[in-house]
């Protein structure tokens, strides 16, 4: 029977760890708190998640188009966006321990590791400041962006111009973040150096709540086409208190990770107050002209921000099931075929009588449409399983029935069911699923 424990987390870091998904970034020096590398199923893994978002909210759509702008951007784009002066998080410091903590994290006045006195409250921002050019003097700072969509505000005119696209549109882009959290943690849910999936739809004010409504329930829908179970999912709407700066209205999309309840996605009705204090700052009009009613305005503007690293983490705890089969554990990641790292495991059954050959036969048949693994060592069972914790969807076993008849062994990872198929249905058998 399939049991989910509470120490999942720290089975899921191992795995990870094991199958090289994720590792400590600079474990051999000791390691960088909140900073993680991905390892070569990691890798595939969030690109498969980046594609699963890009096809959904790009490809399948007219209205949406795609951009990448520069980490670096002006520092006045900070300014007008409101992040120098508004994207704090308080913070206290232990007189004792040295130690720091977020203000809202503390519960009776005292510091939580060691009992100590704590200093006043102060502001600290989020954002990584750093210097471009050769001299390191204040008129050259410059930030690491903490969020990628004010990229998509500065070059909205740029994209209208290039694209054609009509009110109501979209821009979208994947990319680097990097905040300075004052407590990171619980693995990639909470990063200094993370991954977003924006989108910034733009629309005439007016019909904001009505795009806002539609673009709330088709970022649910998406979780669920992933393969995430929809009763671990809810809306949290933010209160007066909670909302950012910027946003009118914000609900997050909240998922039940072993650790409680926690924002996966943030969906936000962030009005005109980017485009009017970026048109503010820059002296530049921003405003769109609409040619039907002759009128010119500034959009208003619904946002969907997800992080690519908290849906990964969600897509693996998720999958992650141990379960009993035949009086052994089996470790088994459920993950959605269209995310799965590899598709397919090849094996001979054993290496003689030519099965090694017409394995390797196999792969160059698949490997130009997907990610296939080859593996001839140890016995059949444990390959079945190593591949079932890194959540291959399919395993395809040579044998000496092949040798007769041309045909496999394939086997389904969540049921583990085995059926024969001729070599040359394999491919379209498996890829409809798969890609
Ligand atoms: N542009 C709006 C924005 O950045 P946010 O709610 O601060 O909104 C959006 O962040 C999403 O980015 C979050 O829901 C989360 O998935 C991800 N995210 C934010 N901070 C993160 C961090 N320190 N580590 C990993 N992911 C993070």
């Amino acid at each position: 029977m399939a049991k989910k424990k509470n120490d999942t987390m720290d089975k899921i870091v191992s795995l990870c760890k094991r199958r090289g998904f994720i590792f400590q970034s600079s474990e051999i020096y000791g390691g960088i708190t909140s900073c993680y590398d991905y390892g070569p199923y990691g890798v595939e893994l969030k690109k498969n998640v980046k594609e699963f978002w890009w096809k959904s909210i790009v490809q399948e759509r007219e209205d949406i188009v795609g951009l990448d702008s520069s980490i670096l951007m002006h520092p006045r784009i900070w300014e007008a966006s409101g992040h120098v002066e508004g994207f704090h998080d308080p913070l206290v410091d232990c007189k004792r321990c040295k130690h720091r903590f977020r203000a809202d994290d503390i519960e009776n006045d005292k510091c939580p590791d060691c009992g100590g006195e704590l200093t006043e409250e102060r502001q600290f921002n989020l954002m990584f400041k750093t210097h471009m050019g050769p001299v390191a003097e204040d008129a050259n700072a410059i930030y690491l962006r903490p969020e990628t969509a004010q990229g998509i505000y500065v070059n909205a005119v740029n994209v209208l111009n290039s694209s054609r696209q009509k009110i109501p549109f979209g821009i979208a882009q994947i990319g680097k973040a990097f905040r300075n959290e004052i407590t990171p943690g619980n693995f990639v849910f909470r990063m200094r150096e993370f991954e977003q999936m924006e989108m910034q739809f733009f629309v005439k004010p007016g019909t904001d709540a009505e795009w806002f409504e539609f673009w709330r329930q088709r970022r649910m829908k998406w979780y669920a086409a992933l393969g995430i179970t929809t009763e671990k999912l809810r809306f949290h709407q933010h209160g007066e208190g909670e909302l950012a700066h910027y946003a009118a209205n914000a609900y997050d999309i909240e998922y039940e990770y072993p650790f409680g309840w926690h924002e996966l996605e943030g969906i936000h009705n962030r009005t005109d107050y980017d485009l009017s204090r970026h048109q503010e700052f820059s002296g530049k009009d921003l405003r769109y002209f609409d040619d039907q009613t002759r009128e010119r305005f500034l959009p208003y503007i619904i946002e969907t921000s997800a992080g690519v690293d908290r849906t990964l983490l969600t897509c693996l705890v998720d999958a992650y099931e141990e379960e009993e089969v035949n009086g052994d554990v089996r470790t088994v990641l459920r993950l959605n075929p269209k995310i799965a790292p590899i598709k397919v495991g090849v094996f001979p059954l054993v290496k003689r009588d030519g099965m090694p050959d017409i394995a390797h036969k196999i792969v160059d048949i698949l490997r130009p449409h997907m990610m296939v693994f080859y593996d001839e060592s140890g016995a059949i069972g444990r390959r079945y399983r190593r591949l079932d914790e890194a959540g291959t969807p399919f395993c395809v076993t040579v044998d000496s029935d092949t040798l007769e008849d041309n045909t496999v062994t394939i086997r389904e990872r969540d049921s583990m069911q085995q059926d024969r198929i001729a070599i040359d249905r394999l491919l379209e058998t498996i890829r409809d699923q798969v890609l």
